[in-house]
């Protein structure tokens, strides 16, 4: 699925879907960084139009899962709860090569969203096909359709600013690591990640 090389573990979703409070604020804060990336992006490269009027767009999607989040939690009686560490986000964003042309590390940013983004995609369908309560089930469905448009969406974005075939060698290259990333992580039920 969206070209993973490495599907999920499945004693993740089994996990996951016992621990729904841990899923839900650790959900809520993959959500704030999703949003927080964009916002950086479009600080980080002011004068790209397109990506500027782009990464608006997803920020505002991001913020309104973020809401939406909390109101699933907020509905079980549960609060949002501190910030987790989040090892695949750091193990990921080591990837990002610094120095260089500035259009091949503004690619490795984009790639390395879309990474996340088609993860996140993956763990969500999971969540919607395992998840006993119906409206939890509904809600990871359609929150995997709007994180699939995003992956998609970042992966054009980067072939906007670099050769098509360049973005494709590195899309691979990027997609290799992600796998050995998973592979080393320990598998844990109570993150999104
Ligand atoms: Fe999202
Ligand atoms: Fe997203």
């Amino acid at each position: 699925m969206l070209g993973l090389k490495l599907p999920t573990d499945p004693r993740w979703v089994d996990i996951a879907t016992k621990n729904i409070e841990d899923i839900l604020i650790d959900h809520a804060y993959c959500e704030q960084k999703a949003a927080s990336n964009g916002i950086s992006l479009i600080v980080q490269f002011p004068e790209r139009t397109k990506l500027v009027d782009t990464c608006t767009e997803i920020v505002a999607e991001e913020w309104s899962h973020f809401e939406r989040v909390l109101a699933e939690l907020k509905k079980r009686g549960y609060t949002l709860g501190h910030k987790r560490a989040d090892e695949y986000a750091v193990q990921l964003n080591k990837l990002e090569r610094k120095g260089g042309h500035i259009d091949r590390q503004l690619m490795d940013k984009l790639l390395i969203s879309a990474l996340i983004e088609a993860r996140s995609c993956e763990r969500f369908r999971l969540l919607s096909e395992e998840i006993v309560d119906e409206e939890l089930r509904k809600f990871y469905y359609e929150l995997m359709v709007s994180e699939a448009n995003h992956y998609t969406t970042f992966l054009e974005l980067a072939k906007e600013y670099m050769p098509e075939e360049i973005v494709k060698a590195r899309w691979q290259e990027l997609l290799d690591a992600e796998a050995q990333i998973i592979a080393s992580l320990a598998v844990r039920g109570d993150r999104m990640h």
